[in-house]
């Protein structure tokens, strides 16, 4: 009796956790397409695929992108694991690709290694547009160089995959935050010129005075912006190496007429930025304008116990890039289907199966009905579905062994034999 009612009772729906979301048919052919665009223009550099895990060791991102972070201290996914393994979901993955450089002593092949990615990330953010729990990024890596031309190359790279996608609109942002010679004179200046003021800011800026005074200036709060602004700028108190490396990055994007600006407050959130620092940013994405970020990781490589590997690499925001590409007018890709195939009459049903695989099996898209339906109905279903063409098998044509065919746009229609259809359409359809 228990069980019946158990059984009648209508089960609750179950709806995807917050922040995240789901991505149906038409929208991941647009993912598709910009995953490929991206691919077209990371092999034209010489940039080779890697996939590493979603998860990691918790200590990877604690250390690297840094404990006092917003990323590490409130956004990351963690949990302990049966073993007692402290994992996290990966927040980003810059970490998680130089620990596999170490792990697989990737530099013992010589040469700077030029790696790209696209995956799910996970933050625990406060879900608006274009901000999500779980999001995606398409990144770059070039670790095992610190010449400055690496990074204007990189930025010329991400120039002409915006270029690629239609985006025309754009600011793209830099800064240098100096390195561990002349940081800590900055953060000196820094602390000290917080003293005075910290007291009318937030209570995360207050603690970070002591403990990460350079994260003050990710503060998102906008009570403390004005107080930010009059801050003294980093840029102010590089070393002679870093000015040198941030002037060189300057002309060498002036003279691939790369347009940027200054943004002297631009230190970014994650801690293992030393030297060059960038964002793109793109109206039309409303708050959440960073199309994508990056910069140089000189020490990142030996912040986790590898051989001095100096990097430098970005990440595009892939629900902000499809945005920002449907608002350039990127088109959407046209249906997949290439061929339907309507029959008509039980004697038909098998040929038309038959020439459905056989022009699946020559790469061409194709549907049939399974079950037997009106012409009319079945050429209102080719229509809808975007097919090119239609194949018409009755039974005149069974009896002649050729097949009409119906190129859907122009409304013509043509006799074709029966084993040559996949040959007639391949040049009418581009292929
Ligand atoms: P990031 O600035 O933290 O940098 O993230 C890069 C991009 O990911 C952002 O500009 C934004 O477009 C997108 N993004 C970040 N959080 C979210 C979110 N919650 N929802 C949607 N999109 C988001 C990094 O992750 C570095 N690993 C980039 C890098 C690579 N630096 C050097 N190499």
């Amino acid at each position: 009796m228990q069980t019946f009612l158990i059984m009648s009772k209508p089960a609750d729906t179950i709806h995807s956790v917050k922040g995240v979301r789901d991505l149906l048919p038409e929208e991941c052919a647009l993912w598709q397409r910009l995953e490929a665009e991206a691919r077209g223009v990371f092999g034209a550099y010489c940039f080779q695929e890697i996939r590493t895990p979603v998860i990691e060791p918790m200590a990877l991102f604690v250390r690297t992108v840094g404990g006092e972070t917003d990323i590490v201290s409130k956004e990351m996914y963690t949990f302990l694991d049966r073993d007692d393994e402290q994992i996290a979901l990966r927040p980003e993955a810059t970490a998680g690709v130089v620990r596999a450089y170490i792990e697989h002593s990737l530099y013992n092949q010589g040469g700077t290694q030029k790696l790209f990615y696209m995956g799910p990330m996970f933050r625990r953010e406060r879900p608006q547009k274009g901000r999500y729990r779980q999001f995606h990024q398409i990144g770059a890596e070039v670790i095992g160089s610190d010449h400055p031309l690496v990074d204007v190359e990189a930025l010329e790279m991400l120039v002409l995959l915006l270029e690629r996608t239609g985006i025309q609109q754009y600011s793209l942002l830099i800064n240098s935050v100096g390195c561990p010679r002349c940081r800590p004179e900055y953060l000196r200046v820094l602390r000290q010129a917080l003293e005075s003021v910290k007291a009318g800011m937030c209570n995360d800026c207050q603690r970070r005075t002591e403990t990460n005074p350079l994260r003050v200036l990710d503060c998102k709060v906008e009570a403390d912006q004005s107080t930010i602004e009059k801050l003294p700028r980093i840029v102010d108190y590089l070393c002679a190496e870093c000015q040198q490396h941030f002037e060189a990055v300057k002309s060498g994007l002036q003279q691939r007429k790369i347009a940027f600006s200054l943004a002297p407050r631009l230190v970014r959130g994650l801690d293992y930025y030393m030297r060059t620092t960038f964002e793109v940013t793109t109206g039309g994405l409303g708050a959440q304008n960073a199309l994508l970020g990056g910069g140089r990781y000189d020490r990142l490589s030996e912040m986790l116990g590898g051989p001095p590997a100096p990097g430098f690499g970005f990440a595009i925001g892939e629900e902000r890039l499809v945005m920002a590409a449907a608002e350039a007018g990127f088109l959407k890709p046209a249906s997949g289907l290439d061929v339907y195939v309507a029959w008509m009459g039980e004697a038909a049903a098998q040929p038309a199966m038959e020439l459905t695989r056989a022009l699946r099996q020559a790469g061409l898209g194709a549907e049939a009905p399974l079950e037997p339906l009106k012409l009319k109905k079945m050429l209102g279903v080719a229509s809808k579905s975007g097919a090119r063409f239609s194949v018409i098998i009755g039974e005149g044509e069974l009896a002649s062994g050729k097949y009409q065919v119906k190129d859907m746009s122009a409304g013509s229609q043509e006799e074709v034999e029966a084993g040559r259809v996949a040959e007639y359409l391949y040049p009418r359809l581009g292929r």
